[in-house]
């Protein structure tokens, strides 16, 4: 088989790294790098730490508004799929990037393999919902992390080609995670104690974009004195400068710039809570059995708030204090597969 990757933004990176080590053993596979995310830190030091394969085409789009940004990687994908009509075209999540690449390639007739289908907030105002919806809805094969995420996919509709294989993501926190502890000196760099700080990352559009959800992001950490190590995404520190708004207020605050993922790992793990918008960094605090507070008015991984091991705290500060204080005793679950996703997704597409 012939396999046309798109990858752009740093969260697809770290999934494609297992299932780019399975798919070639015995494929093909070229990997499009769409150039959303380009930073030393958001980018190439993820392909070097995880071994990933690099880029047969650098599209080098870059930032820019959703309509600049996602019609420059659809001309510039289109080329390229025309060009090596690949049997399969494959996406990961829910960027510009995985739409740009599902829309080429379902136009084109090339069918369209997604990694991470099924996921919805019901929120169209994300980004990432119109993305996920619109891929999912042009996709061949849509490869599920939960059950809950095949079920979405029922409600809309969609049941052919569609397997709940896990998550590559914990694929790729069992494959790292001893190398992580051997290799990372973050906590040293950064004088932390194992279990004694909090570790934050904010990022999403719906928090960066909103000035009153950042002020009260902002609010409710400076009434938390235990020390917190914050690796702060571009988009939150370019946004932070634009609305004049100040970390001093803050105490026992680290700002630190984005770290690699072995790096990221040795902070999740030893962590005393994850403060996050993320959605990669919600289920690798599962994976690490470390207790997290979402910062958003929904999340994706249900299953995570049922386990007690995710609080969703919202944007008020008395609601994201009290998430940060509460105590829980979450049960932790195998609810993401068994670290095999990546095998299983291959095997399932070579036996087509
Ligand atoms: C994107 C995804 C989001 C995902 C996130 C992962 C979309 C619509 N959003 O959001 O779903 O959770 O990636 O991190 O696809 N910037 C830099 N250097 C970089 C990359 C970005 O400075 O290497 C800055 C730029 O100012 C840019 C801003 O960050 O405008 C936002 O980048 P963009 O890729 O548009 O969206 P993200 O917020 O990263
Ligand atoms: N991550 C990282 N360094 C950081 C912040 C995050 O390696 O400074 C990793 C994190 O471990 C997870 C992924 O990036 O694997 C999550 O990506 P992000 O939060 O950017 O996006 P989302 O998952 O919300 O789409």
């Amino acid at each position: 088989m012939k396999i046309l990757t798109v990858l752009g933004a740093r969260p697809q990176f770290i999934k494609a790294a297992p299932v780019s080590r399975v798919l070639r053993e015995k494929h093909t596979e070229l990997i499009i790098h769409t150039g959303q995310h380009y930073d030393n830190n958001m980018s190439d030091i993820f392909f070097e730490e995880l071994n990933i394969p690099k880029p047969d085409y650098l599209l080098g789009v870059g930032s820019g508004n959703h309509g600049k940004q996602t019609g420059e990687m659809l001309q510039k994908i289109e080329e390229i799929v025309l060009k090596e009509e690949p049997d399969y075209l494959l996406v990961y999540g829910d960027t510009n990037s995985t739409l740009a690449g599902a829309l080429v390639a379902a136009k084109l007739h090339v069918p369209v393999i997604h990694i991470e289908a099924g996921l919805r907030s019901f929120n169209k105002l994300m980004p990432e919902e119109i993305n996920r919806i619109m891929t999912d809805h042009v996709s061949e094969y849509l490869f599920c992390p939960t059950d809950t995420a095949v079920a979405n996919l029922k409600n809309e509709n969609i049941t052919r080609n569609v397997y709940n294989i896990g998550d590559v993501m914990y694929d790729a926190v069992l494959y790292n995670r001893e190398l992580a502890e051997e290799k990372s000196d973050v906590l040293a760099v950064n004088g932390l104690e194992k279990k004694g700080f909090h570790l934050i990352t904010i990022h999403r559009a719906e928090n960066t974009d909103d000035l009153q959800n950042m002020k009260n992001i902002l609010e409710a950490f400076s009434k938390i004195d235990t020390v917190k190590v914050w690796p702060m995404h571009p988009r939150t520190k370019n946004k932070l400068a634009s609305y004049g708004l100040e970390l001093k207020d803050i105490p026992n605050l680290r700002v630190i710039d984005p770290v690699g993922y072995l790096d990221m790992l040795t902070l999740e793990a030893n962590a005393q809570k994850i403060i996050t918008d993320s959605g990669g960094v919600q289920k690798e605090a599962y994976f690490m059995k470390v207790p997290c507070v979402t910062i958003r008015e929904q999340t994706e991984w249900v299953e995570t708030l049922e386990e007690d091991a995710n609080i969703l705290a919202g944007t008020s500060v008395e609601k994201i204090l009290a998430g940060i204080k509460k105590e829980v005793t979450p049960s932790y679950r195998e609810l993401f597969g068994d670290g095999k996703a990546s095998q299983k997704l291959v095997e399932l597409i070579e036996n087509r």
